[in-house]
Parts: structure tokens; sequence; C-alpha cells
């Protein structure tokens, strides 16, 4: 069988809780789960899905190495790896009304960096239905990745979480 991990940054907040959410509607027989921190990525070719959860805080963080920035290093340390023949799903939480100009810009992030090495990333998903003005999360109407908004729409949460959690089963086959 194919196997699935969803990886996540940081621990103890809206990111991980959507972590479980998502575990629970794919099944833990189906989907391992691991704080990117945790994950040996020498471990990588163990996986053929995916599934990256992270959470805007600053732009500019995402991309300052010295920062404590777990994705960061992930990627750095994979800065030589090929994901060609691997499929990655994004989610990401952001705060639509605080930051209206950079709503879930990390999807953005995620998306430049598993391109870069390759990877097929899947789970793309309409920006129908949520108010921003601006995201590097997002083109011609869809986002990176599903956008989570806990501080803003957390009783959505459930509901959008149950669509894309189907929506990827059948992108990934699981
Ligand atoms: C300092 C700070 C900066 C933030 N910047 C952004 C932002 O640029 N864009 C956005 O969509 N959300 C932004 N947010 C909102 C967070 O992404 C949101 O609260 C998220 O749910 C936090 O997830 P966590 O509890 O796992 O840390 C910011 C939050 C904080 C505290």
């Amino acid at each position: 069988m194919k196997k699935t991990i969803l990886l996540y940054w940081a621990p103890g907040g809206n990111v991980e809780k959507a972590a479980r959410q998502i575990q629970a509607q794919i099944g833990a027989d189906k989907l391992e789960m691991l704080d990117v921190a945790s994950f040996n990525v020498s471990r990588m070719d163990a996986y053929e899905n995916f599934i990256f959860g992270i959470a805007t805080i600053g732009a500019e963080i995402w991309r300052d190495a010295k920062g404590d920035n777990k994705w960061n290093e992930f990627f750095v340390k994979t800065e030589n790896k090929d994901f060609s023949g691997k499929t990655f799903a994004f989610y990401g939480l952001g705060d639509q009304v605080l930051y209206p100009d950079h709503f879930v810009d990390a999807l953005g992030f995620l998306k430049e960096e598993v391109e870069k090495r390759n990877g097929k990333i899947v789970g793309f998903w309409p920006t129908e239905g949520y108010t921003f003005t601006d995201s590097e999360g997002a083109a011609d109407g869809k986002f990176f990745g599903l956008a989570l908004d806990e501080d803003q729409e957390n009783e959505m949460t459930p509901e959008r979480i149950k669509k894309w959690t189907a929506q990827i089963s059948q992108e990934m086959k699981l």
C-alpha cells in the first residue's frame, strides 16, 4: 500500500488541531502524522504521498533561515532531493480579517519549494467563500491548498476539512 504522512509545524496550536481533524477524516490506518521537526528526511522515500500543514505568521519569516522556522529547515535539508513520483497536498492556517493582504501566504511558499523539487501538487481549493484582498497562496481563483481560518471562521473548519479530505483522497487514490 502507498504510504501517506502528514507533516505539520508548529505543534500545539491551530495547525496541529487541523492535522488531527484531517487524520481523523482520512483514518489513522491510512495517514501517519508527525511534526516536521521530528521527521527524519532520510525516510522520505518510504512515502509516496505527503500532506503539509503550515500557518502564516508574517510572510518574511518563512524565508528567514535563522528564525525558528522548522519548515524552512526541512526545505534546506531536502535542497538536493528530487520529489518526482511523489504527490503533495497543503493546508494553511491564516486570518482573513487581520491579514487580508497576506491571507495564507505560506501556501505559496510550500508550492514554490515543492515545485522546485519536481513534486506533484494536488488539493487546490476555491477562493470562493473567503474574504481577502491578496495572497501569495492563491492564483486564478484557487488556493494552492486548503485555507483554514480558525480565528474568524472556526465554525466552517470541520466542513472544509471533510470536503477537502474527500477531494485529496481521490486525487492521491488513498
Ligand atoms: C504574529 C502573527 C502574524 C500573522 N501573520 C499572518 C499573515 O500574514 N497572514 C495570515 O493569513 N495569518 C496571519 N496570522 C494568523 C495565523 O496564521 C493564525 O492565527 C493561525 O491559526 C495560527 O496557527 P497556530 O495556532 O498553529 O500557530 C498571524 C498570526 C500572528 C500571531
